[in-house]
């Protein structure tokens, strides 16, 4: 399978390319991935309500996007800068030199689980399929190298530290290890996994036990559980504002 890019200029596979993806379709109106069409609300009724956060397309036809329903008729601008207000502490950051098909998936789960940032290191075209419109509620950032994005984020007023995700020889374990609160979680490619360059400018590297016969799991499962560990950690599960979280 090669890639070859679709109408909108995203590399697709081979076969997926038969069915292209169209970015027009569902912008900005994200259907849900899976189930049936007619899933979230329909047209508002009644009074519209007042404020600015209303999308009055989606009070007049219906919001069918697959966003929780705290945010149902809200505009992407304003769901985006109510998740600004309560970002969580960790980035996550991805190698794309191969346009890897886990780099949607990654995005994605760094939407649900409110990731501060998302960086793509390398390329700057990569694999949208897979984060079903989610990047549009991120800040997703590319940087040339992971030389660039060690710097960018050492340099912040609350520097960040860049742990690379590998089960290389002399990672620290995830299962035994403190993680900081301040960090950023950088993955690599199916295949070759993080580059050599990668691994030079990373504050350090962590892996995740595994017990079985392969090598190694799926990235964008790696990925989802190096979240994950940071939400078991040090997210408020309470939230002030009576469990947003929970949608
Ligand atoms: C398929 S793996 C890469 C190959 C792997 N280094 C090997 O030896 O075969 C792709 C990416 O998934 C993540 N990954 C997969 N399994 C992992 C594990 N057990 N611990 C930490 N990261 C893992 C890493 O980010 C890795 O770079």
């Amino acid at each position: 399978m090669h890639d070859v890019e679709d109408h909108e200029g995203t590399l697709v596979g081979m076969s997926e390319s038969r069915a292209p993806y169209d970015e027009q379709q569902r912008a900005p109106y994200d259907p849900m991935p899976h189930g049936p069409e007619e899933v979230g609300v329909g047209p508002w009724e009644g009074e519209w309500p007042a404020g600015d956060q209303w999308d009055p397309e989606l009070l007049r036809d219906g919001d069918r996007r697959n966003v929780v329903d705290r945010y149902r008729y809200w505009s992407l601008e304003a769901i985006r800068a109510d998740l600004d207000t309560r970002r969580h502490g960790f980035h996550v950051a991805i190698e794309n030199w191969q346009h890897d098909f886990n780099i949607g998936t990654i995005v994605r789960s760094a939407n649900a689980f409110l990731a501060a940032e998302v960086h793509i290191v390398g390329r700057k075209r990569w694999n949208r399929r897979g984060a079903m419109v989610t990047d549009r509620y991120q800040h997703v950032r590319h940087h040339e190298t992971a030389a660039d994005l060690a710097a960018y984020l050492h340099a912040l007023p609350e520097p960040v530290r860049l742990l690379g995700i590998d089960n290389l020889p002399g990672s620290a374990h995830l299962e035994t290890m403190e993680l900081p609160r301040r960090v950023c979680f950088l993955f690599g490619q199916e295949g070759p996994g993080l580059s050599e360059g990668a691994r030079e400018v990373c504050d350090g590297t962590f892996s995740i036990a595994q017990f079985g016969s392969t090598r190694s799991i799926n990235a964008s499962a790696a990925a989802a559980i190096a979240m994950h560990a940071w939400i078991r950690a040090y997210a408020d599960l309470e939230s002030a504002d009576g469990g947003v979280w929970r949608g």
